[in-house]
């Protein structure tokens, strides 16, 4: 099946009425766009948990609140229309902003995911989450998939989305997909993105010391170190290499809220802008509590 490339809700579900109809699972991509090796690897995921792949792409007017960031959102159909068809997607679900929000943006339902979108991204983003949870909450009404994939990068994302399903009762299976890395020499381990392309050549050299941070943090805390300091220490390197940081933080996978003594899920969370790029990354670990 080669891709097939519609805008409208009513050519989505005649082609996911009809996979349904033949008995097939449906896995949905969703993505702004811009695509890269890290939206290939949900692909490639969904394409082994389910018969039939639609991706859409949507650069989401409700989920930015800087206009300048969503006019500057790099839009690149052709080029991902290619990456697609090259990976084995099925349909390519790409609506305008008037079939996604056809009574206007400011009368729109929101959908609310309360107490995990606030604070880290929700905290310098107000109202990002509320736009995100919208969205994916349309986009899942629309597509009605039976699996829908999503990358760990995004890990307050990946969370918000998760409280929703549960919340709301949404019957789709959610599936977290590991953060797909850079391998070149040069900028070996940062976490791909669209935002690595706001980055100059300096700049992309720097970038993979955000995930070397991490790993740090993430070490000195199972060795045993004192976690204030270790952040604080971090967060002085980062500011150090030129980043300026937006948080750096410990949190309990489950919720993200603050890390109590029994918790034994972390992860360690950071967003910083490098230049005009507001890079985010994350790494989860476990913590071993017995020589405590
Ligand atoms: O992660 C993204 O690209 C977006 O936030 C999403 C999930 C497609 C919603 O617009």
């Amino acid at each position: 099946m080669s891709l097939l490339t519609v805008s409208t809700v009513a050519e989505l579900r005649e082609f996911v009425q009809q996979a349904k109809f033949k008995g097939l699972s449906v896995g949905f991509v969703p993505t702004m766009g811009n695509l890269h090796a890290g939206h290939m690897s949900l692909i490639k995921h969904a394409k082994k948990h389910c018969d039939v792949v639609v991706a859409s792409i949507f650069v989401n007017p409700l989920q930015f609140n800087d206009e300048s960031d969503l006019t500057s959102y790099p839009r690149t159909l052709e080029q991902d229309q290619a990456l697609l068809t090259d990976n084995g997607c099925h349909l390519l679900f790409a609506p305008t902003v008037a079939e996604m929000y056809p009574n206007g943006q400011e009368s729109q339902t929101l959908v609310s995911v309360p107490d995990i979108s606030i604070g880290l991204c929700g905290g310098s983003r107000p109202g990002h989450f509320d736009g995100v949870a919208t969205v994916v909450s349309k986009l899942f009404n629309m597509v009605q998939a039976d699996k829908a994939f999503f990358g760990e990068k995004d890990f307050q994302q990946l969370a918000v989305i998760r409280k929703m399903v549960q919340d709301m009762c949404i019957p789709i299976e959610i599936m977290g997909v590991a953060t797909e890395r850079s391998s070149d020499n040069d900028t070996a381990g940062l976490a791909l993105s669209s935002r690595n392309g706001y980055l100059s050549p300096e700049e992309l050299t720097r970038a993979p010391v955000l995930y070397a941070t991490l790993k740090e943090v993430a070490a000195a805390i199972q060795q045993g170190n004192d976690t204030l300091s270790t952040l604080e220490n971090a967060q002085a390197r980062l500011t150090q290499k030129g980043f300026k940081v937006d948080y750096l933080t410990l949190c309990r996978q489950s919720d993200l809220k603050p890390v109590t003594a029994d918790d034994t899920q972390l992860v360690v969370l950071v967003a910083a802008f490098l230049g005009k790029a507001r890079l985010i990354d994350n790494l989860p670990f476990p913590l071993n509590r017995t020589n405590d």
